[in-house]
């Protein structure tokens, strides 16, 4: 299935896959550069807006090595958490990094969820976003979460307006460069990852999409002068 990326060059799954088989051994340091240790201020929020109970079933997509599955687990514990993403090379970083977790490690594409209707509690996600067909992926999320079930989505944001916004964005250009270069990016994996950050949906779009798939009391808060949000949204009751 094609990814329907329309912000920049069309990818597809596979090209996906190849990019972070590329990048998987050092996706954690270079990710650690990338936001300057600065992530456990939005993984905080994101849990705190998963708000995982007690044997809730949580699926965070696109886990690449696992750190948001393991953030859910340690926030609560007896939830059955199930960490999923399209890169084999990702997961396996995943196994090594979390050694007899109980989360279990998943290859799936998020395009295609196998998971009976409204059966997930939470799902969450970090930099997933720009690689789904929006209103299609998020469709997908909807239909496996129960009644009451809660949506996290962290990814990039085009910045700030104004001053602030364009200080953060001038100066997150060079450093994501480097530290691209470090972990094994080529320039056009660079290339496509800055593209599709500036191009990319403001938090704003995202909150409006989550609603026009059903999804309610959503919102977003914006990190990093407007380069990161997370954004949510909740599955009515029935
Ligand atoms: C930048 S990494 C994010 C890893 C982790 N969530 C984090 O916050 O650091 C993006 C991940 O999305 C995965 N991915 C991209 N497209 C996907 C899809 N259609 N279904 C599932 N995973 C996908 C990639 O394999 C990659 O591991």
């Amino acid at each position: 299935m094609k990814a329907q990326y329309t912000h920049g060059r069309p990818v597809d799954e596979s090209g996906v896959r190849e990019m972070f088989t590329r990048v998987a051994k050092r996706y954690d340091v270079g990710n650690a550069l990338m936001t300057l240790g600065m992530s456990g201020r939005w993984r905080r929020e994101i849990q705190r807006r998963a708000r995982v109970m007690p044997g809730n079933v949580v699926l965070d997509l696109a886990t690449g090595t696992g750190q948001l599955a393991v953030d859910a687990l340690r926030a609560q514990p007896s939830a059955q958490v199930i960490g999923a993403d399209l890169t084999p090379a990702m997961l396996d970083i995943a196994k090594q990094r979390h050694p007899g977790s109980s989360i279990a490690w998943v290859c799936l594409d998020a395009h295609a969820l196998p998971f009976d209707d409204s059966t997930v509690d939470v799902i969450t996600h970090g930099y997933l976003l720009r690689y789904l067909d929006l209103h299609a992926g998020l469709a997908e999320q909807f239909r496996v979460l129960t009644p009451g079930g809660r949506l996290v989505a962290l990814d990039t944001s085009p910045g700030a307006a104004g001053i602030i916004g364009r200080i953060a964005s001038s100066a997150t250009t060079f450093w994501p460069r480097l530290v691209g270069r470090f972990i094994g990016q080529t320039a056009e994996d660079y290339q496509f990852l800055q593209d599709s950050s500036l191009a990319f949906h403001s938090p704003a779009v995202i909150a409006r999409a989550l609603e026009e798939v059903g999804f309610e009391g959503c919102g977003s808060k914006s990190y990093l002068g407007g380069m990161l949000a997370v954004c949510w949204g909740q599955k009515p009751t029935l």
